[in-house]
């Protein structure tokens, strides 16, 4: 039987080294990318091969065109990809009176131009395409702006490569709420966040995990956003 693989973006930490742990416990060959945590990435590998399990490190910054290009050959190399995860993510604070043209190029690569660029090269040889969003970014975030147009961009593109990737791939996306705080975000924010969603309850890995798997196991569904947002997508919609 032919392995599973997924190629994971910004896995070496929070979030994506959750997944990974969870997708490698689940039968999947792991292609883990990574941009400058590299001994934490370094330490899953070791942790994945002690358990025999799969895990090949790619590593590049997605603000720059040629590591983009370069990790879509990496990764070509590596085999056929039932799974892309988008996961790797820039979150820095900007408003209006403070985005930088910068700023404002560093997140919308990072958070849409290389996800785009990253298809572009290996969408022929992948099933499923899942990018991670973000349910609060239709709360006109002010206070991060270039963040939100980035998320903005890469949910459009999920829903609009659907049809252009079709019938060969499916891509589809997870919107999710409060689900680790920020680096630099205090106890109290993070918690404030949560009790203003309907449910009051902040979105686990597990919860992520849970969806990624719906969505993965129903090829029937492609252009399609889940929002894991403990509500906050409904309250949006009143
Ligand atoms: N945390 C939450 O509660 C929450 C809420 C809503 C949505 N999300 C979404 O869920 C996903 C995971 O969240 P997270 O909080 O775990 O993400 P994160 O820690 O903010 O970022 C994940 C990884 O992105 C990589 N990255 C950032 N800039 C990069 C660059 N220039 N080049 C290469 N890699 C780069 C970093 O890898 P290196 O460290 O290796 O450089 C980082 O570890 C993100 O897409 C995020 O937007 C998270």
């Amino acid at each position: 039987m032919m392995p599973k693989r997924v190629f994971i973006t910004g896995a070496a930490k929070r979030i994506g080294a959750d997944l990974v742990y969870r997708l490698s416990r689940d039968g999947y060959d792991i292609v883990l990318h990574y941009g400058v945590s590299q001994s934490e990435a370094q330490g899953i590998q070791k942790t994945l091969e002690a358990q025999g399990r799969s895990c090949v490190l790619v590593q590049g910054d997605l603000t720059n065109s040629e590591d983009v290009h370069n990790l879509v050959q990496a990764v070509r190399a590596v085999g056929p990809l039932n799974l892309m995860i988008h996961n790797a993510s820039l979150f820095v604070p900007d408003t209006l009176a403070t985005v930088t043209w910068q700023g404002l190029q560093d997140h919308l690569a990072v958070n849409a131009m290389a996800p785009l660029m990253l298809m572009q090269g290996l969408w022929e040889q992948t099933d499923h395409i899942v990018t991670i969003l973000d349910a609060h970014t239709h709360l006109h975030h002010q206070d991060f702006l270039s963040y939100t147009l980035g998320k903005h961009l890469l949910e459009r593109l999920t829903v609009d490569l659907a049809p252009v990737l079709s019938p060969k791939t499916r891509i589809n996306g997870i919107a999710l709420g409060p689900t680790l705080k920020g680096v630099r975000e205090s106890e109290g924010h993070f918690q404030a966040v949560v009790d203003q969603s309907n449910l009051k309850k902040a979105t686990s890995v597990d919860d992520v995990y849970a969806a990624l798997m719906a969505l993965h196991q129903s090829p029937a569904i492609t252009g399609e956003i889940i929002n894991m947002d403990g509500g906050y997508a409904t309250q949006m919609r009143l």
